[in-house]
């Protein structure tokens, strides 16, 4: 086990983990942050999404080991009340089906929003190609990122 020191949602937190632990785990288990979800472990769903520094990150993908002082932002601090923009939004127009998926989700869009405030769909499409729903909810997704958007 090795000491880590992270910034996870503006905090400082402590941990001792194995250093190739991915951080999904990391902030699951140790943190009990769990609204960063476990989908497929090996890259492909997107339901790992957290932001490094604002950059949409796979959290499976992701040794403890490589995050150093990064700024680490999950679905629990995208927003003090839980009240960001994409999240009324999410709510306002029943986005979720399983709802499984959708704290990635909500963490890729809000990268999109901060870097272009009024996407187009193919923006939101391509942005969003890293996040998989078995619900197929991509509409709404696309929906609900646009009413945020507004
Ligand atoms: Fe990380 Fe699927 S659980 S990409």
């Amino acid at each position: 086990m090795t000491k880590y020191t992270l910034n996870v949602n503006g905090a400082t937190k402590s941990l001792d983990v194995v250093p190739d632990t991915p951080l999904l785990w990391a902030l699951r288990d140790s943190l009990d942050l769990s609204g960063t979800k476990y989908g497929c472990g090996v890259g492909q769903c997107g339901a790992c999404m957290v932001q490094i520094n604002g950059v949409p990150t796979r959290s499976c993908m992701t040794p403890v080991s490589s995050v150093g002082r990064q700024k680490v932002t999950t679905i629990e601090g995208i927003d003090p009340k839980a009240a960001h923009p994409l999240q009324q939004a999410w709510q306002e127009l029943d986005v979720p089906q399983c709802g499984y998926c959708q704290a990635g989700q909500i963490m890729s869009a809000a990268a999109l929003l901060k870097d272009n405030p009024n996407p187009s769909d193919a923006d939101i499409d391509a942005a969003m190609g890293g996040n998989l729903c078995r619900c197929a909810t991509y509409l709404r997704i696309r929906a609900g990122i646009h009413r945020a958007a507004e």
